[in-house]
């Protein structure tokens, strides 16, 4: 969280310890600190204020910067989720040396893009003092709407404003991903047979996996080809919110139905894939993803990657398993020949040679080689990769703490 932040002239960063002082002078001034908070308070007020923005920091609770100007300090931002507007609201401030220059505009956009590109935040809020008409009239400049006033006993009323990110329009050459989604996928008779023809992998090694990425039990956690649940039904009994998409109704019918059996009111089921999930909210802290990124061609793997860094936190964890080959292009005829050998002769009991025949002539694995750029290129960090033969891989990822600010 909060990572650097450029505009034209301004410069955003966390606070280090050495930024006491000029904090603290800052918010000494009333006209600065008149309509922030509780308004004007005492200096040692201010200094406990400074150094509660450190657990701030390290809890990744939400964003806080100092604002530079070339190498003067010139104001104060936060982006931060509370009650009063029930969603992200953004707060800042600028010394009275530099108000009338444009730079309440350029750090309002900022922080509002950051918040749609970054979080992807459906919605950025404001609250504003009624008699604080500049702010207003800035915001209302910006395309923020006086969405509702809170009326105060004891002051002016707050005025809530809103602005809403633009909806994207559909780009005409993304790939439709329900012509890829294997048309098996689709068939609720082969839905019905999925779990035993695919077996059942041990939920726990993932979530082991997950938990020893640093992944808590107040994580939110999106799965992408959830498929019948096979993952996401355990996983909503060990972290705090399972978002499940798949591009395949009757599969999320079936984990639907699971779901609501078990009682799993944290589990929410979306119909959309790697390349057209939209998600509203803050970041997520982990997404997993088994047996399904093998449906996109190579190109669109890596948009898919790209989106997936784009849906987590800095520091947040990709779990993934495909079909990836780990060998040359020499080796192919021999490695699958030994593939097919192992392949079940029943199948309903299993996939078949003839399965991973129809795999490898119509599906998109790819090979390990182009498979782990791919992931780096996309802001990730590989913590683990392990094959299981030279056809299954699977891999711990960590998004790179600085890919957001290195994106923007
Ligand atoms: C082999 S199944 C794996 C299901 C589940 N992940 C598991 O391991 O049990 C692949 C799943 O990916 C889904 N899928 C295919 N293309 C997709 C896409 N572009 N976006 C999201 N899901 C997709 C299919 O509908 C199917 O449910």
């Amino acid at each position: 969280m909060s990572p650097t932040l450029r505009s034209d002239r301004l410069l955003l960063t966390r606070y280090t310890e050495a930024d006491e002082e000029r904090f603290v002078a800052f918010f000494a001034d009333e006209r600065v600190s008149r309509w922030m908070g509780d308004g004007p308070q005492p200096e040692a007020a201010d200094r406990s204020l400074f150094w509660r923005i450190f657990p701030i920091y390290e809890q990744r609770r939400f964003d806080v910067w100092a604002v530079w100007w070339g190498d003067r300090y010139v104001g104060h931002a936060e982006l931060k989720p509370t009650e009063t507007v029930n969603g992200h609201e953004l707060i800042y401030a600028l010394s009275p040396e530099v108000w009338g220059q444009g730079l309440g505009t350029e750090l309002t956009e900022t922080l509002v893009q950051y918040g749609f590109e970054q979080l992807r935040l459906t919605e950025v809020h404001a609250t504003v003092a009624a008699p604080n008409t500049a702010s207003l009239a800035l915001l209302g400049k910006l395309g923020f709407v006086p969405v509702r006033d809170i009326a105060n006993a004891a002051g002016p009323t707050t005025r809530v404003l809103t602005r809403s990110r633009p909806a994207r329009p559909e780009p005409q050459w993304r790939l439709e991903e329900l012509a890829h989604a294997g048309p098996e996928h689709l068939d609720p008779e082969f839905v019905a047979g999925f779990d035993r023809k695919q077996g059942h992998p041990d939920p726990a090694v993932e979530i082991s996996a997950l938990r020893a990425a640093g992944v808590g039990p107040a994580a939110t956690v999106v799965d992408f080809g959830a498929g019948t649940g096979q993952f996401a039904i355990p996983a909503a009994r060990e972290f705090a919110r399972v978002i499940a998409v798949d591009v395949a109704e009757p599969m999320l019918e079936r984990l639907q139905e699971r779901a609501s059996g078990e009682g799993l009111t944290n589990l929410e089921c979306v119909p959309a894939g790697f390349l057209s999930y939209e998600h509203a909210g803050s970041p997520v802290d982990a997404v997993f993803t088994r047996h399904a990124l093998h449906q996109l061609p190579d190109f669109w793997k890596t948009i898919a990657l790209q989106r997936i860094a784009g849906l987590l936190r800095p520091g947040g964890v990709l779990r993934l398993r495909d079909l990836i080959y780990d060998f040359l292009p020499a080796e192919a005829e021999p490695v699958f020949r030994s593939w097919f050998d192992g392949a079940a002769t029943d199948p309903a009991q299993g996939y078949t040679a003839e399965d991973y025949a129809t795999h490898i002539r119509t599906e998109h694995s790819t090979f390990r080689w182009l498979f782990e750029p791919m992931l780096t290129q996309a802001g990730f960090e590989i913590l683990t990769a392990e094959y299981e033969g030279r056809c299954f891989g699977s891999y711990t990822c960590r998004l790179h703490p600085g890919w957001a600010a290195n994106r923007s």
